[in-house]
C-alpha cells in the first residue's frame, strides 16, 4: 500500500514550533510528509528542523529545483494539505487565490482535501476580514479548524491558540480517511469527565471518570462536521481540535453549563459521571481532623432528567449508564428500566466489574449495548472509544430530523 502523501504548510506564526510535533505525529503514523514553510515561518523554525524530521528536502520558493516544477507537482501529488499554523495573512492569500510563494502555489494546485489550523491573536481572528476569509475557504470545501482558547504569545489569553498537535494529527487522519460529513450543520453538546463535590478547599468527593469517552464523542462529532461543545468536568487531557470546551468542577456547575448550551443544541450526550450527591456544607477553610467524621450529603439534580423535561420536539438526548447485573435483573434489564425512567432517546450501557476487560473507566477501549427508546438494542463489541462514539453518532443520526 502506498503511504499517504501529506503536505504540511507552515506559515509565519509563533505556533510554528508546535507544527514540529504535528510533523512527528504524521510521520510516525505512516504518512510521507513534505513540509512547505513560508519564508516567515523559517524565522521561527529553521529549514534543517523540517528537513531532518520529514526526511525530505524543504523549499519555500518556487525558484528552488525549478526543473521539477515544484509549484505544480507538490500540490498535485498530495492526498492532504494541512496548513498549521495558518496565519491571518496566509488565510487572506488562500481566500484570494494569491500565489506568491511555494505554499500558496501548492494550495492552488492541490485537488485533495485541505485543512487550515489558524493560530493568531484573538483580535486578528475575530476581525471581519479574517472571518470573511475563513467563510470563503469553508464555502470552498476546506476544513478550517476553530482555534483553541488559552494562553497566547504574551501574558494574555483568548481564542487563537493552535490546537494540540496530537489532536490535529487525529483530524488529519480522519480527513484522509474520508469521513462522511453527516453531522454538518448540527450543534451537539457532550458532557465529559467526572464531577467533584468539594468538602472543603482541598478535599472533594469524586469518581474515576477520565473523560476519554466524552473526548472521543467530541472528536468524532467534529470530524463528522458538527459544531461541538464539550462541558468538561475535571478532564486532564489535551483538548480536541476545533471544539469549544467549557470547564466545570461540580455537578451544579455542570448542570448550569449543560442546560445553557443545550438550548440551541440538536443533540446532547451526557457522557459525564455526575455525582449523585454533594456535601450539604462546603467549608471555607480546611477541615481539621477529628476522631470520627460524618458528612451529610444531599442529592444533586438529575441533569439528564432536566434536559428531558426541557427538550424541544426534535432534540436527541443520549445518556450513559454503567451497570452491573444482580439478583433483580441483568445489566440489560437495569439498562432498559433506566432508559424508561430517564426518558432519553438512547442509553449507552456499559457492564462494569467484568474482569479481564479494560472497558469503561480510564482505559482506551470500551464495549457497550446502546438501547433505544424505540426498542432497538445495538451491541458494540470491545473496541476503541472512538469506534463506540462513531456508533453512537450513527444511531443519533438516524434519529435526527
Ligand atoms: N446523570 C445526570 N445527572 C445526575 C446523575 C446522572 O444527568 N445527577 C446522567 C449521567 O450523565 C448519565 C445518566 O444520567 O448519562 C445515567 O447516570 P447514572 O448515574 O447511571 O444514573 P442515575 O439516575 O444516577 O442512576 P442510579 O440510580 O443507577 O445511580
Amino acid at each position: 500500500m502506498t503511504r499517504p502523501q501529506v503536505v504540511l504548510g507552515v506559515s509565519g506564526g509563533i505556533a510554528a514550533y508546535k507544527a514540529v510535533e504535528l510533523l512527528r505525529q504524521l510521520t510516525e503514523s505512516g504518512h510521507d510528509v513534505t513540509v512547505v514553510p513560508t519564508a516567515a515561518a523559517l524565522s521561527f523554525v529553521g529549514e534543517p528542523t523540517w528537513a531532518a524530521l520529514s526526511g525530505r528536502p524543504v523549499a519555500t520558493s518556487v525558484w528552488t529545483d525549478v526543473h521539477e516544477v515544484p509549484h505544480v507537482r507538490i500540490g498535485q501529488a498530495a492526498d492532504l494539505v494541512v496548513v498549521a499554523p495558518a496565519t491571518a495573512d496566509l488565510l487572506a492569500k488562500a481566500a484570494a487565490g494569491l500565489a506568491d510563494d511555494l505554499l500558496t502555489n501548492t494550495l492552488l494546485t492541490a485537488r485533495c482535501p485541505v485543512v487550515f489550523a489558524p493560530a493568531m491573536h484573538t483580535e486578528m481572528w475575530e476581525h471581519p476580514a479574517t472571518q470573511a476569509n475563513v467563510a470563503t475557504l469553508r464555502a470552498r470545501g476546506c476544513l478550517v479548524v476553530e482555534p483553541a482558547v488559552g494562553r497566547l504569545t504574551g501574558a494574555d489569553s483568548g481564542k487563537g491558540r493552535l490546537p494540540d498537535p496530537v489532536e490535529l494529527a487525529a483530524v488529519c487522519r480522519r480527513v484522509l480517511a474520508g469521513v462522511d460529513q453527516d453531522l454538518a450543520g448540527r450543534r451537539v453538546v457532550v458532557s465529559a469527565g467526572g464531577t467533584r463535590e468539594h468538602l472543603d478547599p482541598v478535599r472533594f468527593l469524586g469518581n474515576r471518570s477520565s473523560g476519554k469517552q466524552g473526548w472521543a464523542l467530541a472528536r468524532t462529532a467534529q470530524a463528522r462536521g458538527a459544531e461541538v461543545v464539550v462541558v468538561a468536568a475535571n478532564v486532564a487531557l489535551p483538548e480536541p481540535a476545533g471544539v469549544k470546551v467549557v470547564r466545570v468542577t461540580s455537578a451544579l456547575e455542570l448542570r448550569d453549563a449543560v442546560l445553557a448550551e443545550a438550548v440551541s443544541a440538536d443533540v446532547v450526550v451526557m457522557a459525564a459521571a455526575v455525582a449523585d450527591y454533594r456535601p450539604v456544607e462546603r467549608l471555607a477553610t480546611k477541615r481539621k481532623k477529628t476522631d470520627t467524621l460524618q458528612v451529610e450529603l444531599v442529592q444533586n439534580p438529575d441533569v439528564l432528567g432536566e434536559l428531558v423535561a426541557a427538550r424541544s420536539a426534535d432534540q436527541v438526548l443520549v445518556g450513559f449508564a454503567a451497570e452491573t447485573g444482580d439478583a433483580d435483573g441483568s445489566v440489560l434489564d437495569h439498562g432498559r428500566a433506566k432508559l424508561a425512567r430517564k426518558g432519553c432517546d438512547l442509553l449507552v450501557v456499559n457492564e462494569v466489574g467484568e474482569t479481564g476487560h479494560p472497558t469503561g473507566f480510564e482505559g482506551e477501549s470500551n464495549a457497550a449495548v446502546v438501547l433505544a427508546a424505540d426498542g432497538a438494542a445495538v451491541e458494540v463489541p470491545l473496541g476503541s472509544k472512538e469506534a463506540l462514539a462513531d456508533r453512537v453518532w450513527d444511531l443519533v443520526r438516524e434519529r435526527l430530523h
